[in-house]
């Protein structure tokens, strides 16, 4: 019954690892990115709020996306666990999450901190395509589709997300590096941080933290 977190910088593989650990443990993955582009797609409040922090490769304000991510755990089935992806990612969201975990009497098992190189990152990330129907992610280099631009899973136009431009993933870096890092000190001193080297092909690394969570 994991109850996991995907650590890691922009483009280290939280998405693609996240949704092979969820399919594997039949849990939810409750992304925060993902949930504010489906805002964004659905012209919300929130969604058009969002949207300028996100193409400005800055950080949607806590107070907003504590509310949001609250609402995608309560609504989710975590019976058998769950799996956060992106979020949290300040001292102040990671408070607020142990504080609805505690009200629920619920406890996390690991937090999966996926280390990765900076010039990895923009490398991967200029070279991301999305499915912007069903979400898959391909990379042009490693994880190519079948047929050029096309999804793979349900056949719609792969698209580049807004902020993989250049310039956006430079300050996407440096603001994980302020306001997100402090988090692998805080989940270290609770003895929940696992890291993992997150250049090494996907299937090994899925297959570390199995072995980390011990239900292989
Ligand atoms: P979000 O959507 O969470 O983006 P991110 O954290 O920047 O992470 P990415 O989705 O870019 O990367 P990823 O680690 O999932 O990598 P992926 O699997 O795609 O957030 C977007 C924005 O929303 C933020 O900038 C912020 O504004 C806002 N936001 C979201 N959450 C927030 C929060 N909690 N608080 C405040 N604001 C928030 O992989 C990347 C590429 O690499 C792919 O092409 C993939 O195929 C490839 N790849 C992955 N692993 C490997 C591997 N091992 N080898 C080779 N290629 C690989």
């Amino acid at each position: 019954m994991p109850r996991i977190i995907l650590l890691g910088p922009p483009g280290a593989g939280k998405g693609t690892k996240g949704s092979l650990l969820c399919d594997k443990y039949d849990i939810p993955g409750i992304s925060s990115g993902d949930a504010l582009r489906s805002n964004l797609e659905a012209r919300t409040p929130l969604g058009l709020e969002a949207k300028g922090y996100m193409d400005a490769g800055e950080l949607v304000p806590d107070s907003l996306i504590i509310a949001l991510v609250e609402d995608l755990i309560e609504k989710a089935d975590t019976k058998n666990g769950f799996l956060l992806d992106g979020f949290p990612r300040t001292i102040e969201q990671a408070e607020a999450l142990d504080v609805l975990l505690f009200g629920k009497s619920l406890e996390l098992d690991k937090v999966f901190y996926l280390r990765v190189t900076a010039d990895v990152l923009i490398d991967r990330l200029a070279k991301r395509r999305i499915c912007p129907k069903c979400g898959e992610i391909y990379n042009l280099q490693s994880k190519p589709p079948k047929e050029a631009d096309i999804c793979d899973a349900c056949g719609s136009a792969l698209i580049m997300r807004d902020d993989d431009k250049p310039e956006t993933i430079k300050k996407r870096i440096e603001v994980y590096d302020e306001q997100t890092k402090p988090l692998i000190e805080y989940y270290a001193k609770q003895d929940m941080l696992v890291e993992i080297d997150a250049t090494t092909e996907i299937d090994e690394q899925v297959s570390q933290m199995s072995d980390a969570l011990g239900e292989g």
